[in-house]
């Protein structure tokens, strides 16, 4: 089936960024959220990131307006019978995941995929939500999504091999390598990525360094481009907290428990870049 139409469930930072970069390679693409300000929100920082790159010489003012005018907003799930693809990017959790997927299992047409960007749920446990097992898969984007080269793909127990090659073209077409992982918790991205930002949150919490020593050390030792701290914040620390849990639940390992203070930040609505605080304070 040739992909001409992609549905994007979610106009967060990851839904925002996976709607530009289809948009970028091409497709037209329904962005769809629950509300209106959510549509307007992401739109808006979609705008902002092709002016960065607009005033890089990266693509013409010409491109970004065309790029802007394929993407179209929706609040209607219904309209996701439009898609030929579709990618999900709401909130890592697993049972609204689950019932997002039923629902676009009625709505979508019988050959079209259904995609996750979950940063840790297991693929085959949302896929058992829906009558197409075989055409679940996760489609797993790095955030900034217009900057970061990997997906992540990771076939459920029941994803056909042609789904797999279907979302690996896909994900090529979009301008990235896609890069194969096994369905285990966090997959490999978030197995390795988040105990390391956890550890650095103990860091803190133990006081063994600041938060700007923790991120220098990390970027001059390690060459890492931004701390662990600075990237949780840039992640969303709700986020990694949730990645943490799945982890943590899903291995059964206490070396992956959440640390208090990740709790702490969350419970207190300090969720990094998008709230204006997390373990930095942001404009
Ligand atoms: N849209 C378009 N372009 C963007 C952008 C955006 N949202 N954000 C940054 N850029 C571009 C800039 O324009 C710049 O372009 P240039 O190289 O042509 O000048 C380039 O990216 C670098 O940006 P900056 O100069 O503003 O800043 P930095 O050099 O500090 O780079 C960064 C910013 C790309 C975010 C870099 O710090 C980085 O790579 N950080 C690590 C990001 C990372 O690890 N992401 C993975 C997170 S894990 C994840 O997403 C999985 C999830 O499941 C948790």
């Amino acid at each position: 089936m040739q992909i001409k139409t992609l549905g994007v469930i979610g106009a967060g930072q990851m839904g925002s960024g996976i709607a530009q970069v289809a948009a970028s390679a091409g497709l037209q693409v329904v962005m769809n959220d629950v509300k209106d300000e959510f549509i307007d929100r992401g739109l808006a920082g979609i705008e902002k990131s092709l002016g960065r790159m607009t005033k890089k010489g990266k693509i013409s003012e010409e491109d970004a307006q065309a790029v802007l005018a394929r993407i179209e907003g929706s609040t209607s799930l219904d309209d996701m019978v439009k898609a030929d693809f579709v990618v999900e990017a709401i909130v890592e959790n697993e049972e609204v995941k689950r019932e997002v997927f039923r629902k676009l299992d009625d709505i979508c047409n019988e050959g079209v995929v259904l995609s996750s960007n979950t940063s840790s749920i297991s693929i085959t446990r949302i896929a058992s939500a829906t009558g197409r097992p075989d055409k679940v898969i996760g489609m797993h984007f790095m955030n900034p999504v217009p900057v970061m080269k990997l997906v992540e793909i990771i076939k459920g127990l029941a994803t056909s091999e042609h789904t797999f090659s279907l979302t690996k073209d896909l994900a090529e077409k979009m301008g990235k390598i896609a890069v194969p992982a096994n369905d285990f918790p966090g997959f490999i991205s978030n197995r390795i990525l988040m105990p390391m930002i956890n550890e650095a949150v103990y860091a803190l919490f133990e006081g063994v360094g600041t938060a700007e020593d923790i991120d220098q050390v990390m970027k001059l030792g390690m060459n890492h481009p931004m701390g662990p701290l600075a990237l949780a914040d840039l992640i969303g620390l709700d986020t990694c907290l949730a990645i943490m849990e799945v982890l943590h639940k899903g291995l059964g390992d206490d070396k992956y428990r959440p640390c208090p203070l990740l709790r702490k930040y969350v419970d207190a609505g300090w969720l990094g870049r998008k709230s204006g605080r997390g373990f930095y304070v942001y404009e």
